[in-house]
């Protein structure tokens, strides 16, 4: 079976590793992409994107999206500053070839709202891995979208801490109104992959090694990203048992082609904090068996790396013209 997806994100290293996975393997039907200001800034995720495209010679539109958060005029701390203390990390462009497909002339927010007014388009699934702010702004724009999704997988925010801050994940603590807006609109099925599943299922110089090994070019990039995500990775090596790194977007779009890769998951109410002094952009889970706040979405817990190298595995081994 073959899920209709379509992919919104911020390119970004993990989310290379995502279009990647979602253009190439069988079980997936990448219909388009969009782009928003995040890991990087939008001209530069729109590029990266189109990067990624054009290196693996997949043949999908992409449609740029919103330069700036839903409300605030920048991330609550400037992109500069906050890597200021691992400038590495998340490079402007990605190491590609300059991109030589254009993005499409419609915005990103347009052409979410076409696609899931479209009835034709019932069955296709959202996919969002940066901050969320395309999507809001789509949900604001045509507030019956909310029933018309039936159903996206995101990244982001932490059933229990943070990595941007103590309490916060990067991509809901980018747009935090914006991801407050998206679990308020009354979506049908949202499935949360946070940190806590991603962290457990990280890939290793081993992986590294079985992608160069297939000798494809999302292989060799898969690679060089994942080498990349390793050599810059924060965690001290004593809580690791071996050099690894957790790959976070990836394991939405593996999700949706093996569910088993999510190990163990709750349902609960989620909201997002936009106005604490220390939590803003905390991923708010409420997991009191008693409250009588309405459960919005899956939350998934622990996730299994076999699984998830196994999935891209497959899909890297192709290229997109088989
Ligand atoms: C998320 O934030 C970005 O850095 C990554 O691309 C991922 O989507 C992880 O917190
Ligand atoms: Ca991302």
């Amino acid at each position: 079976m073959t899920t209709r997806i379509v992919l919104d994100c911020d390119t970004g290293t993990d989310d290379a590793i995502a279009i990647m996975l979602a253009a190439l393997h069988p079980g997936i039907d990448l219909m388009a992409v969009s782009t928003v200001n995040g890991n990087v800034a939008l001209p530069y995720a729109t590029e990266n994107t189109l990067r990624v495209l054009d290196h693996i010679g997949a043949d999908v539109p992409v449609f740029a999206g919103a330069a700036h958060p839903l409300v605030r005029p920048d991330l609550p701390i400037p992109r500069d500053i906050l890597n200021a203390d691992n400038p590495e990390f998340q490079v402007a462009y990605l190491d590609l070839a300059p991109s030589v497909t254009p993005a499409q002339d419609t915005s990103a927010v347009s052409m979410l709202i076409d696609t899931f007014t479209d009835p034709a388009n019932d069955d296709v699934v959202l996919v969002a891995t940066g901050p969320l702010t395309n999507v809001a702004l789509a949900l604001i724009a045509e507030p019956r979208l909310a029933s018309r999704i039936r159903r996206m997988v995101l990244m982001g925010g932490a059933y229990v801490g943070g990595n941007v801050t103590a309490t916060a994940e990067f991509n809901i603590w980018v747009d935090p109104e914006a991801a407050r807006t998206v679990f308020s609109a009354g979506l049908q099925e949202i499935v949360v992959v946070p940190l806590d599943a991603t962290h457990s299922a990280p890939l290793t110089r081993a992986d590294c090694e079985a992608f160069d090994a297939l000798q494809t070019p999302a292989g060799s990039a898969a690679a060089a990203l994942l080498r990349h995500r390793i050599d810059q990775d924060q965690t001290p090596e004593s809580l690791k048992s071996e050099p690894s790194a957790p790959v976070h977007d990836p394991l939405c779009i593996a999700y949706l082609i093996r569910p088993d890769v999510i190990t163990s998951a709750g349902r609960f109410p989620v909201s997002v904090e936009t106005a604490g002094e220390q939590t803003l952009g905390q991923l708010i889970v409420d997991a009191r068996p008693w409250t009588s706040d309405p459960v919005n979405a899956t939350v998934a817990l622990t996730a299994s790396a076999d699984v998830f190298r196994h999935v891209l595995l497959e899909a890297f081994a192709l290229d997109a013209s088989s």
